[in-house]
Parts: C-alpha cells; structure tokens; sequence
C-alpha cells in the first residue's frame, strides 16, 4: 500500500530561508568516523547528497565523489559550493536514485546519509537494485537510516516526512543484492532549530544546537 508519508517535496525543502534539518554543514558523525576509519574508497557514490557536506568532506581529503540527489536546488547549491572551495573531485547531478544509470560498476563506495528512510517503502527495492548497478564488485555500501521508532507516535501517518526501518527491515531490503557485514545502532543528527515546532518530542540534545536520533547504521558489499 502507498503510504501517506511519501508526499515530500523535497525540493521545497532546500528553498526556504533556513536549512533543513537534516543539513547540519558536516558529514554525520557516523559516516565521518567511517572516513577516518579509512573504510571509503573512491570512487565513491553519494546517495541523496543533498547540500553534501559528505561529498564535500570527501573531496577536501582527496576522494573523487559523486553526489545525486532529486532536488535541483541542492545539487545546485553542492555545485557551487565545490567551486567555491576548488573542489574538483566533487561532481553533483540531478537524479531519481531509484532509478539512475550512466555509472555501471563504478563506485567502490556508496553512502547513504538519511536517504533509504526518505524514500516511498515501494521504491526501496529499486534504489538498492540501482546502487548495486553502479557499484563494482566487491564494493562497500554504508547506510545511516532512522529507526522505526526514531520520533515515537510523535510523526502522525498523513505528515509527509521519513519513514524508519527496523532492523529486520533494512536487512530485508538490502540483502536483495548485497551481502551484509554488521547492523548496530546509530545515532542522526539534527538541527535542533529546526525542531521548535514539535516540542512534544522528547529528544536526545548536544551542546551544539543538534538533536540525537536513533538510527542504524549498516555496512555491507557488493558480491565480488
Ligand atoms: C534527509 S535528506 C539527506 C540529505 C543528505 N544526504 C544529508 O545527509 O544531508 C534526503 C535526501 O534524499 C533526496 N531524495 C529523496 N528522494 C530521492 C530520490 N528518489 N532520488 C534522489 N534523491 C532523493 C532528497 O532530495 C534529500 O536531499
């Protein structure tokens, strides 16, 4: 069944005056440990980059990325800001990530930095189907996704917005085409501003303006 939730204009999102909550100017902790651990590879597939300060990272350290993301305003925004820096192992294009092709068997690496949970349920399937395309065997794949219970009863069914997995979940839908290596529990952050409108939910806080949300984060690779 289509779910109500699936209705995000995410192009919308990247207009306003302020940045979405999910745009914190850094890569996300977890995947930023994933870095320093030396476990990317390029070339590497930023899945949903947004204004991509993952990309961005990534290419300030040396690594040829590739951003996709649906939104025009947010490709255009991570384009110019790798200009801006001189980043120029950083490329970005629009795209539906469901369906993409043009990179068959490039990236050793695919990141996935609150994507899977802001894609329709339905069309879960085909983005792993179509990440696996682009990846080369033996490739790593990284996904930083909500859990189901990430905001409680707090995200009612007719707001548009992510849906979480459980951990039963993601390995079901990923294992479809790649080979899992470990699932544990993860925290997502936030921007804590753009959170004053729900102030029902009872949310983990850092010091740093940023609310903490319960997540998974799952490594797994491409068959060789
Ligand atoms: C929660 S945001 C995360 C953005 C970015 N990865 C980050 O960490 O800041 C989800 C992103 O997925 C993108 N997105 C949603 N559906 C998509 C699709 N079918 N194809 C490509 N991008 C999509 C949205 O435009 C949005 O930028």
């Amino acid at each position: 069944m289509t779910s109500p939730r699936m209705n995000m204009d995410w192009d919308s999102a990247y207009r306003l005056d302020t940045p979405p909550p999910w745009s914190i100017g850094k890569p996300q902790p977890e995947l930023a440990a994933l870095i320093d651990q030396g476990k990317v590879r390029s070339d590497v597939l930023d899945a949903g980059c947004g204004h991509a300060a993952l990309s961005l990272a990534l290419a300030a350290q040396g690594y040829t990325v590739v951003g996709l993301d649906a939104s025009a305003t947010a490709v255009a925004a991570a384009t110019a800001t790798a200009a801006e820096k001189g980043l120029t192992s950083a490329t970005f294009a629009q795209a539906d990530i469901t369906a993409f092709d043009g990179y068959d068997g490039r990236f050793a690496t695919v990141l996935d930095s609150g994507l899977l949970h802001s894609l329709p349920p339905e069309k879960r399937a085909d983005y792993v189907r179509a990440i696996s395309r682009a990846a080369a065997p033996g490739a790593s794949l990284y996904i930083l996704a909500f859990a189901a219970d990430a905001f409680g009863d707090a995200l009612p069914d007719d707001r548009p917005g992510p849906r979480g997995l459980t951990e039963a979940e993601l390995r079901e839908v990923v294992s479809t085409d790649w080979e899992i290596d470990d699932v544990h529990a993860a925290k997502l952050y936030g921007n804590d501003s753009a959170f004053t409108a729900a102030p029902d939910l009872a949310l983990e806080r850092d010091n740093e303006g940023h609310v903490l949300m319960s997540g998974f984060l799952l490594s797994a690779h491409k068959p060789a």
